[in-house]
């Protein structure tokens, strides 16, 4: 099936996206030994162009089958001592599993959590810095949850200013391949992101870039002391086991990447940002309001919008499927009821002539108003 099969309902939500006929067609990728010189050269490849997409020269990138969530596990296991104190900036949902995940293995957390729509002030960060020592800082970089987009270049810049130690650890399961990141320039440490997103691969790859670390790991799955030769040994293009790697979704991975790199990154920044603004203003002009406090701590690649009363999840998401489109209901748990959210990343932004996001306004605007919501439609 592709995604433009007839009787597909566009999937518009924050994740997963739609996929490429080419990236599905590399699932279908025959039985293939992940020590055959075919498969070795393509992960070797995936993992030099994984480099490129959040600008680093020296960064080492892992990719293991997990979803998103298994970035957090080795997050946790590999940099973080028991007790050692974690700072979590948290903008949503995910800052609050993020933080559990690392209280798993022993940290310990301490939050700065914004209101509802907003993000932790450089100020804010700055006084707490000041309490302890910190290992570690956590920035969810868009929360999926909220649609709030943090600024994690000027975080960083505070950081390395103010407390030099303390790594910087960005969660980018939402912002990768939408939002600019450049891990080298702006001092990143870590970045973590999953593949069903910007990436455009169906769900199950981790994918970690780090260039720092000094604790023990408490986990074997998990453990880049396991994964790390292997990713070396790779990248010389040499095959080498330790856990089977997901074949067909490193074959799909690898034909995303070609696709990303084969344009400007900058280019593609720019394209979500501009449909970005097509669908917020429409929303806007609609009368609707989003969830982020202001448009400038909004995310690229998703937004997030509080239903108009009285319509409630029940009425709008079936309406809206019924139009053959699929948007996500609400995540963050104190209002999740309240709101819905559209997706709008990869192939939907950078190949606009398959008109996803146009489809996706218009049964929209057509559900609201079979709803008896008349306002500025
Ligand atoms: C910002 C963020 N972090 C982490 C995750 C967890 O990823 P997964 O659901 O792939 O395990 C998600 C999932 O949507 C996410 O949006």
């Amino acid at each position: 099936m592709s995604s433009t099969n007839q009787t597909h309902k566009l999937c518009m939500i924050p994740g997963p996206v739609e996929f490429h006929e080419d990236v599905l067609a590399a699932m279908s990728t025959l039985s293939t030994s992940h020590v055959s010189a075919d498969f070795i050269s393509i992960f070797g490849e995936s993992i030099e162009l994984l480099r490129k997409i959040v600008f680093t020269a020296k960064g080492q990138p892992f990719v293991v089958s997990g979803s998103g969530t298994l970035g957090w596990d080795m997050v946790a296991s590999n940099l973080v001592e028991p007790n050692e104190d974690v700072l979590v900036l948290n903008s949503g949902y995910f800052g609050d599993s993020f933080s559990a995940c690392i209280e798993t293995y022993g940290g310990k957390v301490t939050q700065i959590k914004a209101p509802i729509g907003d993000k932790p002030s450089l100020q804010e960060i700055s006084e707490i810095l000041k309490t302890k020592s910190f290992k570690a800082i956590t920035i969810t970089h868009v929360d999926t949850s909220t649609g709030v987009l943090s600024d994690i270049k000027e975080i960083a810049q505070l950081v390395k200013e103010q407390s030099p130690k303390t790594l910087v650890i960005v969660d980018g399961v939402c912002s990768v391949g939408v939002e600019e990141i450049r891990m080298d320039e702006w001092g990143l440490d870590l970045v973590m992101t999953a593949s069903q997103k910007a990436l455009g691969v169906p769900p199950g790859l981790t994918i970690e870039t780090f260039k720092q670390r000094k604790a023990p790991v408490t986990s074997y799955f998990a453990s880049w002391n396991n994964w790390l030769p292997i990713m070396n040994a790779y990248e010389a293009r040499k095959g080498m086991y330790f856990a089977t790697p997901p074949v067909q979704l490193i074959y799909a991975l690898n034909t995303s990447l070609k696709q990303i790199t084969s344009v400007p990154l900058e280019k593609r920044f720019e394209q979500h940002k501009k449909m970005s603004k097509y669908v917020k203003d429409t929303i806007e002009e609609l009368g609707l309001k989003m969830l982020p406090k202001s448009r400038d701590m909004a995310a690229n690649g998703m937004t997030a919008v509080y239903y108009p009363a009285p319509l409630t999840a029940a009425d709008l998401l079936p309406k809206v499927a019924s139009n053959n489109i699929v948007i996500a209901g609400g995540l963050h748990k104190a209002i999740a009821s309240q709101y819905f959210r559209i997706g709008h990343m990869g192939i939907s932004v950078t190949e606009p002539d398959r008109k996803h996001l146009e489809e996706t306004i218009s049964a929209l605007k057509v559900s609201l108003k079979d709803l008896g919501y008349t306002a500025n439609l």
